[in-house]
């Protein structure tokens, strides 16, 4: 998708090509991470650009804990918090701790597709059980695919691609289908992104055993900064667990978390972007699409609307919506065809100027 958009910005010029393939959030950090930013610059204390524990700095990680203890009742302790180069670190650090070779790891089709890259870096086998017809999970499938060598399953909600959010009563069915010594990996990067109030349960007060994958990426829109963390519930694994995923944020080539984020999500450990206008955006996009035709639930959390294609080969409508100046991703990147991923990450006014696009392309398709 990126190369066909950069080759249909040539063609067409940047103003009339509509790029929904890419979850980058297009909004700046909040203010108050910025001057935390500026802050950690101007003190410039002594030693803050070197190592640091493996772990991360030990303030940084009281602090973080402070927040899950608060948040989630559980008593997490600032040894249970180990500073990551965002989710995508916390996640392979983890696989890298609990992996041998042939192991398997759960996911829930339709699913992130660097979840196979994470679990194959450390020679995993992927085992993609299907959700049901809400994309919600179905416990006897998960159930039914569990083997020996199962290890973990990676959970995600709000969900990328499909924006739904799991409930309680959901989560607790799963856990009931996972037999020890299953580890859920919780990987919850658009956490404060949840509309109509949509209640986003806590995994690691549900699971009896979850560790959590938390990201500022999307929060505070820090993408490209690689700050994150990975939290592991007291009772979890304990020491050896704790000390292996330690270990393994040394040895996989990124070496730590980056410093002055350390210290900025110490400072701002709660600073979240305006969800409000990710869910205006999102009525915007679904209203339209729901009022010419096509079936575009709205999503419950992320910033993905996964509405179905109007044929079935949705690779051939996104070549259809390609033409109009649109760009998605179609569902069978994340192991669901028939269906294709909108990110709203795209300015507001960029969705109003695509809506005859998308009207043309449905025209065609049917
Ligand atoms: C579901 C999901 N997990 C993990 C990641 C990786 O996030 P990070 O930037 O925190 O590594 C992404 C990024 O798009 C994602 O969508």
């Amino acid at each position: 998708m990126f190369e066909i958009g950069i080759q249909l910005k040539k063609e067409r010029g940047a103003e009339n090509v509509f790029d929904y393939s890419i979850g980058n959030p297009e909004v700046e950090p909040p203010e108050t991470v910025i001057a935390a930013l500026r802050r950690v610059v101007a003190e410039n204390r002594v030693g803050s650009h070197g190592y640091m524990p493996n772990a991360g700095y030990p303030h940084v990680r009281e602090r973080i804990a402070g927040v899950l203890r608060d948040r989630t009742g559980v008593p997490f302790g600032a040894g249970d918090v180990l500073m990551t180069t965002g989710a995508a670190g916390a996640i392979n650090v983890v696989l890298k701790s609990i992996l041998d070779p042939g192991d398997e790891v759960i996911v829930l089709n339709p699913y992130f597709p660097e979840y196979r890259f994470y679990i194959e870096n450390h020679g995993g086998k992927v085992v993609a059980v299907e959700t049901g017809e809400r994309f919600e999970p179905v416990p006897e499938r998960v159930a039914a695919a569990v083997t020996p060598r199962t290890r973990a399953l990676i959970l995600n909600s709000p969900n990328n691609p499909t924006g739904v959010v799991y409930s309680e009563t959901q989560l607790r069915a799963l856990n009931r289908a996972l037999p020890d010594p299953v580890l859920v990996i919780s990987d919850e990067p658009y956490r404060p992104l949840t509309y109509d109030g949509a209640v986003l349960p806590e995994a690691v007060a549900i699971f009896d055993r979850a560790v959590l994958a938390w990201s500022w990426s999307k929060a505070m829109a820090v993408s490209g900064e690689r700050i994150g963390y990975l939290a592991i519930p007291p009772g979890v694994g304990g020491q050896p667990l704790r000390d292996a995923c330690i270990m393994a944020n040394r040895i996989l080539g990124y070496i730590n978390a980056p410093a002055i984020w350390q210290w900025v999500v110490g400072i701002e450990p709660n600073a979240t972007v305006d969800a409000g206008a990710y869910q205006a955006k999102r009525d915007l996009l679904c209203d339209a699409l729901q009022a010419m035709g096509y079936d575009a639930p709205r999503c419950q959390g992320s910033f993905y609307v996964f509405p179905r294609t109007p044929i079935a080969d949705d690779i051939a409508f996104i070549r259809i919506l390609s033409d109009e100046g649109i760009l998605a991703v179609p569902g069978a990147g994340f192991g669901r065809s028939g269906y294709m991923r909108l990110s709203l990450t795209i300015a507001r006014e960029a969705i109003e100027r695509s809506l005859p696009g998308f009207r043309c392309a449905l025209e065609r398709a049917c």
